[in-house]
């Protein structure tokens, strides 16, 4: 392990247990059905502290996505632009979705889609959306999907309400008017795009990333029906589960982070760390795809407040570049930043390996002992652990550190990065490691 930017202490051990896991522990002295319905203690606290703190309103349960005309009325919606893509399309969804909007009394005439959206919306996406939109003269949004379909239905957004292009939204508060109350339904549990008022749309020319973050981009409603979630392909609900998992550690530790997003992050990992081990081996547990859909949010709100670390500073190029599937980078390269940045966030790693079931021993840190719970997710999920598996060679390293060093993210990261230390994290993940 010559490479890897790494650190050994003397800490208490933590080690495997037969997993007795925190909401196995809930559902032993509360009824489970409970806790899922937000019933038992703790749950309905979380619940009244979301709605105190973000501005997106939660309907959220099996079902739920039969409210959405509902919802559409209640928001003063009368000419309604839906954003999806072809998969959901494909899956039915797109037309379960415009069915409940019928039931609520919405025409044929007085509902646009735009079904196109490709994974990693560019500008291109968004003219293309945007112009379906404009045609209709839309009032209200609906992004359904995953992180895709809600970025580009955001990126509509701005430049329906406050014209000019996408470039000029690219950083914080850039839009001047109000814009357009929109509906959130996610059809993953990963970017948690629902809960956050940033749009992340890239260059089409370019690819690089632009992350547009403007209060009035916040969805006024975002509706969490996990039966939406059960179509997902393995690859997917793996890729996407990483990612949510990657949100709520690393929120938890960044040096943004407060009171407010570290309650959020919490929450959020308990609900991953069990959502995601009981629906890689069971696909078809609604249980566990509605823990997994409310702690992606959870862990979106946290990044709101907190945003990111060194992973995703890491793992941007890594898409950017080479293609590779966000969350298989988020995978691979997670463990290896919660080893590096072990002496600043030792504490909360502990406290996140023991809640979900590690107990703390003599031997290896809690920041080991949370890594490796990563690389057995990660592993379990089928997910690459190297980078050599995604065909990233080692003379690469170079270029792609000195883009991960420029990437904003890294300067939350709790332990100050720069291309050398980023570049040791890539070794750590290349094949000469191991
Ligand atoms: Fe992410």
């Amino acid at each position: 392990m010559s490479g890897c930017v790494q650190r050994n202490h003397e800490h208490p051990r933590i080690s495997s247990t037969p997993a007795t896991t925190f909401l196995g522990q809930m559902a032993a002295s509360s009824d489970m059905t409970d806790v899922l319905s937000g019933r038992a203690t703790g749950e309905t606290d979380i619940d009244a502290f979301l709605q105190r703190h973000s501005p997106t309103v939660v309907d959220r349960g099996p079902g739920s996505v039969s409210r959405l005309g509902k919802w559409a009325r209640d928001l003063g919606g009368t000419r309604l632009f839906l954003v999806t893509d072809r998969g959901l399309r494909d899956a039915g969804h797109e037309q379960r979705v415009v069915a409940f909007l019928s039931e609520a009394g919405f025409g044929v005439e007085d509902i646009a889609v735009f079904d196109d959206v490709t994974p990693n919306p560019t500008t291109n996406d968004v003219d293309r959306a945007l112009a379906v939109a404009a045609d209709h003269a839309a009032d209200l949004i609906i992004g359904l999907g995953g992180g895709s379909s809600m970025d580009c239905a955001k990126g509509v957004n701005f430049l329906l309400t406050n014209g000019g292009r996408i470039e000029d939204y690219w950083g914080i508060g850039k839009a001047s008017r109000d814009m357009l109350p929109m509906i959130a339904v996610p059809t993953t549990a990963g970017t948690g795009s629902e809960a956050q008022s940033f749009a992340l749309i890239a260059n089409a020319e370019t690819h690089m990333k632009m992350a547009c973050g403007d209060k009035k981009a916040a969805c006024r409603v975002a509706i969490l029906d996990p039966e939406l979630t059960m179509t997902m392909p393995a690859a997917v609900t793996a890729a996407t589960g990483i990612d949510a998992i990657s949100h709520a550690v690393e929120t938890a530790v960044t040096t943004r982070r407060t009171d407010v997003s570290s309650r959020f992050s919490r929450e959020a990992w308990f609900r991953l760390a069990e959502g995601f081990r009981r629906v890689t081996s069971d696909p078809g547990d609604l249980e566990a795809r509605e823990l997994m859909l409310f702690g992606a949010h959870l862990a979106g709100a946290a990044i709101e407040h907190s945003m990111l670390g060194a992973t995703h500073a890491l793992a941007n190029p890594l898409s950017a570049h080479y293609g590779m599937t966000h969350g298989v980078a988020i995978g691979i390269m997670l463990p290896h930043v919660i080893r590096f940045n072990a002496d600043e966030a030792l504490s909360t790693y502990a406290e996140f390996a023991e809640s979900a079931g590690e107990r703390l021993e003599e031997g290896d840190s809690g920041a080991e002992r949370l890594a490796k719970m990563v690389e057995q997710m990660v592993s379990d999920a089928g997910l690459p652990s190297t980078l050599a598996e995604c065909d990233i060679q080692s003379d690469l390293l170079d270029t792609l550190a000195a883009e991960a060093a420029e990437q904003w993210t890294g300067q939350f990261n709790p332990r100050s990065v720069s291309k050398d230390l980023l570049k040791g994290l890539y070794e750590c993940a290349s094949p000469r490691s191991h």
